[in-house]
C-alpha cells in the first residue's frame, strides 16, 4: 500500500467500469468510500470490499468530501441534480465525451460539471486511462502518468489522491489546462481504438 497522507472520505458515484475499480484503487489506500449507486445489486461485490458502503447517490455525497462523477457525460445533469448541492465539495470529473459531444456552449466538460454544480471545486482527473488501470494507477507495474487540472482549491486534494492510489501524477494547473487533460484522453482513445493498440497502455513520462 501506497503510504497516505490524509485519509479521505471520497463519494464514487456510478460504480460501472470506471467507478468501480476507482473505488477498489481509494479503499486499498485506505480511504474511506462511498459508492453513489441508483441500484445497490450491482455493486454487491464492492460492498464486501473493507472501507467501502454502498448507498444512493444522495446519500453518499452528503457524506464525503470528495466526489468523483463516473457516469456517461450524457447522465452528468440527472445525476448532480439526483445529488443535491455539492457547494464546498472537491468534484472530481472522470467523464469522456467520447460516445457523446461536450455539451453545446462549453469548453469542456468539465466546465459544464462546474456550471451544473456551482460552488464545487471541480477538477478534471482519472479520465486519461482504461478504467481496468485504475484500480493501482499502474500498467504492467509502472506507474501510469495521469495529469490533473481544475479548481486551485480541490487539485492538491485530487493530486494527493491519485498518488495514494499509485499514479505518477501531474498537476497541470487551473481550470484553464482541463483541455488538455480532455484531450489527452482523446489521444489514448484514438491510440487504443483507431490505431489499435487495444485497451492494455498507459502514458509514460521519462525523466533524467
Ligand atoms: N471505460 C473506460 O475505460 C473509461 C476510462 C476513462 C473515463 N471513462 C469515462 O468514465 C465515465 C463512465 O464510464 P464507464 O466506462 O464506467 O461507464 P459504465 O460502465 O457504463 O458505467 C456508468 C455508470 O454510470 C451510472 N449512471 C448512469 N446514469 C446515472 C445517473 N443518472 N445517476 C447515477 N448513476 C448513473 C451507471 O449506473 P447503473 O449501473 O445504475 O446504470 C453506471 O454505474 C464515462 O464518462 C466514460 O467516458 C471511461
Amino acid at each position: 500500500m501506497t503510504e497516505l497522507p490524509v485519509a479521505r472520505t471520497v463519494a464514487v458515484v456510478g460504480p460501472g467500469k470506471v467507478g468501480s475499480q476507482l473505488v477498489r484503487g481509494l479503499a486499498r489506500a485506505g480511504h474511506q468510500v462511498l459508492v453513489g449507486a441508483r441500484d445497490a445489486s450491482r455493486a454487491a461485490e464492492l460492498a464486501a470490499l473493507e472501507g467501502v458502503s454502498v448507498l444512493d447517490p444522495a446519500a453518499a455525497t452528503a457524506g464525503a468530501e470528495v466526489v468523483v462523477l463516473a457516469v456517461p457525460v450524457t447522465a452528468l445533469a440527472d445525476t448532480v441534480a439526483s445529488v443535491g448541492d455539492l457547494a464546498g465539495k472537491v468534484v472530481v470529473d472522470a467523464t469522456n465525451a467520447v460516445t457523446s459531444p461536450v455539451p453545446d456552449g462549453y469548453d469542456t466538460v468539465a466546465a459544464y460539471v462546474a456550471h451544473l454544480a456551482p460552488g464545487a471545486a471541480v477538477v478534471k482527473a482519472f479520465n486519461t486511462i482504461g478504467a481496468e488501470h485504475l484500480a493501482d494507477g499502474q500498467v504492467g507495474g509502472v506507474a501510469a502518468f495521469l495529469p490533473v487540472a481544475g479548481d486551485d482549491t480541490g487539485r492538491p486534494v485530487v493530486v494527493e489522491l491519485a498518488s495514494s492510489v499509485g499514479f505518477d501524477v501531474a498537476d497541470l494547473g487551473g481550470p484553464d489546462a482541463v483541455r488538455l487533460v480532455e484531450d489527452a484522453a482523446r489521444l489514448w482513445i484514438h491510440l487504443a481504438f483507431k490505431c489499435g493498440w487495444g485497451r492494455d497502455f498507459g502514458f509514460g513520462v521519462l525523466r533524467q
